[in-house]
């Protein structure tokens, strides 16, 4: 196994001290509120800081408190979430916030933390750390490239042998004083430093880096499967009678979860009034969403007055699409 030749001691100051210099002022930084912190990890999962941030801040301005989280409807969150995204997240956070409440306090551990609905290894991680000063890294897709570049870890990330590498070493070269912080430094680095395209240049911790001594670093991280993404057309139909809009509301599984939309067909109509097509992308599937203008038959959609459309829970392409067509 590969190992900076430097100590683990040094590498942790050197991040620590950059971090203090350099690290993002965000809001939740510097709380110990388990309940901001679990939010703002759920909100940032598949989310930019950047986009997120707002939303960590409406949800804590409308529900202050765990309790009050657990006791909105499931509509209100939802709602809420609008525009974020992976919407299974919103039920999950919904789900966990119910967890919590019922326990009547927040977890004590990364390993408690697991038991709650949407918290896996790297959330829990990342929240025990930062609120309990647990000493566990957090290990995310932009954590993995970090640790396999600085250990030049030279198995796939993506296999158990590799992750358990990186999770070795990331153990041993964690702070046990400032863990937390830490793990937000390499977040911070993974995010403008360490990208893709790294800017070793300004790398604080490069001294002890194994990838750049050895010129691996654009080799890593190794990943040996790359989930095969799927080109899909998806058709819907937009229909409008008498000032009503069709609305259904999509299976609690799946995408867009819970959320409205319109009637989707299983094909391509014959004849339509008019068609928009555009493109969408989910993590697993490129979507190419076709909408018919259409009158249908539906038992299972929502007749909706156009007025009232804009307050639905629409999936961000929709509403995107009803925005740039004036509906609403
Ligand atoms: N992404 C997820 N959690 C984060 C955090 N605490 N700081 C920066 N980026 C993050």
């Amino acid at each position: 196994m590969s190992s900076p030749t430097t100590t683990s001691t040094s590498f942790s100051q050197d991040l620590l001290s950059w971090y203090d210099q350099n690290g993002r002022e965000l809001l939740w930084r510097g709380l110990s509120d388990p309940y901001a912190i679990w939010l703002s990890e759920i909100i940032m999962q598949q989310t930019q800081v950047a986009t997120g941030t707002a939303y960590w801040e409406r949800f804590m301005a409308k529900f202050p408190t765990v309790q009050q989280l657990a006791q909105a409807k499931r509509e209100e969150v939802l709602n809420l979430w609008q525009g974020l995204g992976y919407y299974r997240r919103a039920h999950l956070l919904h789900e966990g916030a119910n967890a919590i409440a019922q326990m009547g306090e927040f977890p004590t551990s990364a390993q408690a933390w697991k038991d709650i609905p949407g918290v896996g290894p790297y959330t829990s991680a990342a929240i025990a750390s930062i609120t309990l000063n647990e000493v566990i890294p957090a290990i995310d897709g932009n954590a993995l490239r970090v640790y396999a570049r600085v250990f030049d870890i030279d198995a796939p990330v993506d296999r158990r042998e590799g992750s358990k590498m990186i999770s070795t070493l990331a153990h041993q070269h964690l702070s046990a004083a400032r863990p937390g912080d830490q793990n937000q430094a390499i977040m911070d680095l993974g995010a403008h430093i360490c990208k893709p395209n790294p800017l070793c240049e300004l790398c604080p911790v490069h001294i002890h880096c194994l990838g750049r001594q050895r010129t691996t670093v654009s080799d890593r991280p190794i990943r040996q499967s790359r989930t095969k993404v799927t080109d899909e057309d998806w058709h819907f139909a937009w229909s409008v009678e008498g000032g009503h809009a069709l609305v259904t509301s999509r299976p609690k599984q799946g995408i867009w979860p819970g959320l409205h939309c319109l009637p989707q067909l299983n094909q391509a109509p014959e004849i339509s009034a008019k068609s928009w097509q555009f493109s969408h992308k989910l993590t697993h599937k490129n979507l190419t969403i076709h909408i018919h203008e259409m009158v249908i038959e539906s038992t299972e959609a929502q007749s909706i007055p156009l007025s009232q459309i804009e307050s639905c829970n629409w999936p961000q392409p929709f509403r995107r699409w009803l925005a740039k067509n004036n509906y609403i």
